[in-house]
């Protein structure tokens, strides 16, 4: 893999964890071999990205335009880069809902 750039993706994801969930809240990280593939997942119990809006955030300079993104600073780019990244090595990266609230974002990438 190109070691820089997954590692900006998951730079990425962990930033806006932390950036659009309360500071006091916990970010998980987590990853696993499952078959052929590699999983990594990022959570957080912030608002959540509301259904109209889950395919949206991936487009080039995208912001939701709620309470949590005004407060915050960014350009809208790191999904749309984290997505371009993440295709290059032929894996997929998507977006659930967290238990009991809040996001998660699943890459799952190749093991070869
Ligand atoms: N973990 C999250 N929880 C809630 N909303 C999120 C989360 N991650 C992304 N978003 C929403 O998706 C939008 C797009 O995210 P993206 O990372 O592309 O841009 P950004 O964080 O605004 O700016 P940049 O990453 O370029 O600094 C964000 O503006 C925010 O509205
Ligand atoms: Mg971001």
């Amino acid at each position: 893999v190109d070691k820089e750039a997954l590692n900006k993706v998951i730079d990425n994801l962990i930033h806006n964890a932390c950036k659009y969930s309360p500071s006091t809240d916990p970010v998980t990280v987590s990853s696993a071999l499952v078959g052929p593939q590699v999983h990594m997942a990022i959570s957080d119990l912030g608002p959540g990205i509301p259904a109209r809006e889950r395919s949206k955030i991936w487009d080039k300079f995208y912001r939701i335009g709620n309470e949590e993104t005004r407060e915050t600073q960014g350009t809208g780019l790191g999904l749309w880069i984290a997505k371009a990244i993440i295709n290059a090595h032929k894996g997929s990266i998507s977006y659930k809902d967290n238990e009991p609230k809040g996001s998660t974002f699943l890459i799952k990438l190749p093991r070869s």
